[in-house]
């Protein structure tokens, strides 16, 4: 036998542009993205844009249009900018894929020209999975539109839709061409919206950086109102931890069998499909997070104290921390949310890895859930639900 055996290195740069009103034409953040590497050159590029966020922004597509006008010289749109659904529906199915790649083939996309995506982290998802297999990887920035994009989803490097009733089975790891974080995008999401991306930077506060933790609990007042400055603050610093840990982790592309960034993630993932999308991703992590929190409480690991920290913060920030999906059984009555644990681990395979908390600002991993007590914390998670909601129709009564 023999073998022949080269190691092959490949730097990528992840860059993140925090900006306001992206499109506006004397904004020349996506035109220096997208000309950067050739001036003399024209760069094409096809635009897709999330449903909803065309609806509640009517002007949006003309902006866009008007932006590639002003800057024709040295940008050209591939064609008007395709509108496509967002939320969790774009992921539940392969044809947006495909029809994204029908678009990428008509209009000479090529591995020197882009695609954006302007929309939520289910469109990210599906549009990166689209820019990432046509010609094996074209360019592709995105443009996150929702808090949680902003701040974690949008600024990764993974992309994905689902498939066999599971989340992301479907997906790559493609660093972005670049990232473009236009805090004005978010000025038409819902509240829920608004608020779903807070969780997460929950969850890396909790795991990564006490200060941050500190913070955010100072000013959970202020994000409840959904005040600019404090979201923007909130963003800033959790897309930062995320890059950082991206940057220095070790494992970018998640080759072993830890997902540290995923803190809660494990019942987060089943609840949302086991309300049928329903619960959005960032309201089922918060409820992950709470869950592992108090695991890790009743486990040894964690001081009562600081487990109840991160209850209240998570409460202050208006988060429910049960959803009945929590109680939904099979045939045997055995609980489906607890399925979640073993989709996990075969989503990475090898050993399952779940990261725990042994002080705010601190997680850890173990390999192995004892699932009585995680049956004992969904138990507690109920009985505070229960109690906060008599508080609610004692202090109305
Ligand atoms: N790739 C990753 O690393 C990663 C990490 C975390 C989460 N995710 C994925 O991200 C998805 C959740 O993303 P999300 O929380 O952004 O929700 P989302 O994409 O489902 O968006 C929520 C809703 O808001 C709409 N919308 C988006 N921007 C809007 C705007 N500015 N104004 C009005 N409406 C707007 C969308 O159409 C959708 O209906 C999940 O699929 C989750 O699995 C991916
Ligand atoms: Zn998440």
């Amino acid at each position: 036998m023999s073998v022949i055996q080269r190691s092959i290195q490949v730097a990528y740069g992840l860059r993140v542009y925090f900006t306001q009103a992206a499109f506006d034409p004397a904004n020349l953040v996506i035109k220096g993205l997208l000309t950067g590497n050739a001036p003399a050159r024209t760069a094409k590029a096809l635009v897709v844009v999330d449903e909803s966020l065309a609806q509640a922004q009517p002007a949006l597509i003309r902006q866009i249009e008007a932006y590639f006008a002003a800057h024709a010289d040295a940008l050209n749109l591939a064609c008007t900018p395709m509108i496509v659904e967002g939320g969790e529906r774009t992921k539940n199915s392969y044809f947006h894929v495909s029809e994204i790649h029908s678009h990428i083939d008509r209009y000479h996309i090529d591995r020197h020209a882009y695609v954006l995506a302007v929309g939520g982290g289910a469109l990210l998802d599906m549009v990166g999975l689209a820019a990432a297999t046509a010609h094996r990887g074209v360019r592709h920035v995105r443009i996150p539109t929702t808090t949680l994009a902003q701040c974690d989803s949008g600024v990764g490097v993974k992309n994905g839709i689902n498939a066999f009733g599971k989340k992301n089975f479907i997906g790559t790891f493609a660093p972005p061409f670049a990232v473009v974080n236009d805090f004005q995008m978010l000025a038409s999401l819902s509240p829920r919206d608004k608020r779903a991306g807070y969780a997460e930077a929950v969850k890396v506060a909790s795991i990564r950086d006490a200060e941050f933790f500190a913070e955010l609990e100072r000013d959970a007042a202020r994000l409840c109102e959904f005040d600019p400055a404090a979201i923007q603050h909130l963003i800033h610093r959790c897309a930062e931890l995320h890059l950082d840990h991206i940057a220095t982790s070790g494992d970018p592309f998640e080759t072993g069998s830890a997902r540290p960034l995923d803190f809660g993630h494990w019942s987060a993932h089943k609840l949302e499909q086991l309300s049928e999308y329903k619960i959005r991703h960032g309201e089922a992590v918060a409820i992950g997070l709470a869950l592992d929190t108090i695991y890790s409480r009743d486990a040894g690991h964690l001081d009562a104290g600081s487990a109840e920290r991160v209850l209240k913060l998570l409460e202050a920030l208006g988060f429910e921390l049960f959803a009945s999906e929590l109680l939904h059984t099979d045939s045997e009555n055995g609980l489906l949310v607890l399925e979640g644990l073993e989709e996990f681990r075969e989503h990475l395979g090898g050993e399952l890895t779940i990261t725990l908390l042994n002080a705010i600002g601190h997680g850890f991993e173990v390999h192995e859930m004892n699932l009585p007590r995680v049956i004992r914390a969904i138990d507690e998670l109920r009985e505070r639900h229960r109690g906060r909601a008599r508080k609610i129709v004692r202090a109305s009564a």
